[in-house]
This record gives C-alpha cells, structure tokens and sequence, in this order.
C-alpha cells in the first residue's frame, strides 16, 4: 500500500518521466556514435539540383521480371563503337532495374567461373580487410533486395538462404566472411564486381584529399590483366598502361568519383577484337609501345608493317564490357562491375555490322588517342580482320 502510493507520488512521476527522458538520450545517442564507426567514409549527399533525381530509395525500387525465362533470354547485343575512338569516359544513368543482367549464357558461364575460382582463386579474388563492410552491405543488398526482386523465377528467398532455382543450390542470406562472400557473388552471379574505397593522400605528396583505391574484387573475366596487380592501386595507377588516360581522363574520373551520390547509378561499354575467345585472359588483349618496338626489333619489321602472329580470324571474337558504377550507400565504397559479352565476327558481317566494325578499326588511331591502336593490338589483328568483316580475299 506504501509502495503503491509512493509510486503515484508527484516525485515518484518525476524521477521516472526524468530517468526515461534519461535512456532515450542515451539510445539516440549511441545510434549516432555507431553510424559514424561503422562508416567513416563521408558519402557525398546528392547536388541540390540532382536530389530528386538520385535518391538512395531508388535501390530498393526493384520491378520483377515475372516472366524471365532463362533458357531463351539472348545475350544484350551492344555495339558501342563509333567510326573515330575518343577516350572520353561515356557514362550514362541507369535505373537499379539494370545493375544486373542475365542471359541463356548463364550456367555456362557460372560453372567456368566456379573453375576459375577454385583453380585460380588468388588471381580472381583477393581484398584487404577494410573492404569487408562493403563487401557484407553488397551482398546483403544483392541476396536479400535485388536479385529475388528482380529476377524471382530464378532466386527465390527462404528464411536465411537464398535459392538459386538454376544451379539448386541454397545461399546463406549473411556471409560466412568476406572471402566466402566475394565467392559466392562470383559462383551465382555472371558479373565481376570491384570495390574502391577512398584513400587519403600520403603526406609525402604534398596535397590534401583523397583517391580512389581498389581494395577487392571478385574478377573471373579479365581482359589482358591480372587484377591481383592492381590491388591498392589509386585508379590513375590503375589505368597506367592506358594510353591517353592521364591527359584525357584522370581528372574527370577523380572528380567523378569523389561527387558520385549515392543512388546514382552509370553504365558504360568497351569494345576490343580478341584472336581468341578465353574469358579468363590475364594478359595478351594490350600491348604496350615498347613492346610493339621490341617485336619489331626482334623480327627486323619495318615501321608500318603489319605484326604477323599465328591466329585464324575465325576464332577472334568482338569483345565487351558492359561496365556499371555506383556508390553503397552505407558504406560510401564504390563498386565498379562488368559483365562480358563474346561475339563471333560472322554474327556482326550477318547482321550487317561488318563495315561500321570495319570503319570503327580504322578509327582507332584516328581520334583523340592515336595509342589506342597498339594498346588494343589492331596492329596484329587488324587487317585480317577488316578483310573478313568486308567479305575480301584475305580475310579468310
Ligand atoms: C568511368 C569509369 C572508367 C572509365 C571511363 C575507364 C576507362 C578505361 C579504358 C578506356 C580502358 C582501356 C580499355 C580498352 O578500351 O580496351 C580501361 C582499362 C582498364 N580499366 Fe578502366 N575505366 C573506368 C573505371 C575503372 C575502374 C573503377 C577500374 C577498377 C577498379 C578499372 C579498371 C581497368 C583495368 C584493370 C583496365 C585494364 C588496364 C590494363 O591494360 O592493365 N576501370 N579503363
């Protein structure tokens, strides 16, 4: 009786209204103190003009394909080359819909990359500790959101795993650890996926800032590197053997990068011509000037002779990226990820692309980077493969 009146004592009332008033504080407070160790990476908030536009809502905005049949969906068919070559960056938005695409190529395509990644698993997949936050955001957005959205006749989501209708197989929702991770978004889905963080410059150089590193990556495909290499490196160091990139793209990819919003999402595509159709190439899609040179030195080649080299030009593929870019929104890590597409050339000559191709290979060391014609190797390939695409004699 005591106790009943001491608690509806004015005092009573008082102390308890002052010590809730008390925890919610603390609750607040702590949610704040645990948003900020969790990610200390500032994440550049949407321009003013741009905040209708891109909004972190956007990656839950997912529309299911609900008739989506694997076995019969055609591979995209992207033909992004232009009469001259301008190294230009050549992004372009896309909806959350598009960050992954899927094709009948799929199985095929997964298990050589299940190969690749048990064969070959330090060249295809490597990180540093720091990139495991992004990692963990990623394929909680990718299993638990986007891929059973988007494409729910072949993920289907269970209470903690996620199925994979094609290969019957069950995925846990939460990563076992990071490397288990970078794995399984390599085994299911046919994307190779790279994680940049922004990295402050080393006082020895004098400025203040940041650049973007590579600090991880899940890479079965690599056309002509070896992405180990490039682990840590900023994304100028990245592109060294790039000709042109320096002078034509650094500087706008840097501010690209740093401005990025969350909730923008761009795609872009490359094109080369490849003497042979291996997806997992570490090297022999570039070549550098010096070693143009040496191989001319070595054969006693005249300067504008053509490079011979053992091919049949019915084996070389066209051969493209389709890149995307975007930032986590958690995290702030920015994923860069690409899908590639083989095309025989008889299939670009019987659609009627054999002369753009043709004009297109020309115009490699015709527009702003005249280099890109030996980085990209048109020196060995490129008049064989011209005359096949023109239906000469020769090009057989
Ligand atoms: C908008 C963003 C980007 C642009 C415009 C861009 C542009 C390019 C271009 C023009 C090439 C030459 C390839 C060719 O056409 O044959 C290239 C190569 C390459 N890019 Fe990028 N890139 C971008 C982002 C990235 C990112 C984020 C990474 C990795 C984290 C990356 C990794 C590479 C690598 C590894 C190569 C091959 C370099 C070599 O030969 O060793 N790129 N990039």
């Amino acid at each position: 009786m005591r106790d009943t009146l001491f608690h509806q004592s004015p005092l009573w009332l008082g102390i308890s209204g002052l010590l809730i008033i008390l925890l919610a504080f603390r609750t607040v407070w702590l949610r704040v103190s645990n948003s900020k160790t969790r990610s200390s990476i500032s994440v550049p908030a949407p321009r003013k003009e741009l905040q209708s536009e891109f909004s972190v809502d956007s990656y839950d905005q997912i529309d299911p394909l609900e008739e989506f049949d694997l076995d019969n969906e055609e591979p995209l068919k992207i033909r992004p080359f232009k009469d001259k070559y301008y190294l230009t960056m050549g992004i372009e938005n896309i909806a959350a819909n598009d960050l992954i695409v899927m094709d009948k190529t799929y199985l095929a395509r997964i298990n050589l990359r299940k190969h690749l990644i048990n064969t070959h698993t330090s060249d295809v997949l490597a990180y540093n500790p720091i990139i495991t936050p992004a990692v963990t955001e990623y394929y909680t957005y990718l299993l638990t959101i986007y891929l059973p959205r988007r494409f729910p006749t072949i993920y289907t989501l269970h209470p903690t795993t996620l199925f994979n209708t094609t290969t019957n197989t069950h995925i846990p929702l939460t990563p076992p650890s990071t490397a288990a991770a970078l794995r399984i978004l390599g085994e299911n889905i046919d994307t190779d996926f790279l994680f940049l963080l922004p990295t402050p410059l080393p006082p020895s150089s004098g400025k203040e800032g940041s650049k973007y590193t590579l600090q991880g990556f899940i890479t079965c495909f690599p056309s002509g590197f070896a992405t180990l290499s490039k682990l840590n490196l900023s994304l100028a160091d990245i592109h060294a053997p790039v000709p042109g990139y320096a002078e034509k793209l650094e500087r706008s990819m840097d501010k690209f990068f740093a401005a990025l919003p969350a909730g923008r999402i761009v795609r872009r595509c490359n094109w080369g011509v490849t003497t042979d159709d291996r997806l997992f190439a570490m090297s022999g899609n570039h070549m550098s000037e010096d070693e143009l040179r040496d191989r001319r030195t070595h054969n006693g080649k005249e300067e504008e002779e053509e490079e011979e080299e053992v091919f049949d030009v019915k084996d070389c593929v066209l051969r493209i990226e389709r890149q995307t870019l975007h930032r986590l929104p958690r995290t702030g890590a920015v994923v860069f990820a690409f899908k590639t597409y083989q095309y025989p050339l008889g299939d670009i000559v019987d659609e009627g692309n054999g002369e753009a191709l043709a004009k297109a290979i020309e115009g490699l060391g015709e527009g702003n980077v005249p280099g890109m014609k030996v980085y990209k190797r048109e020196v060995v390939w490129g008049e064989r493969v011209k005359r096949f695409l023109r239906g000469e004699a020769g090009g057989e």
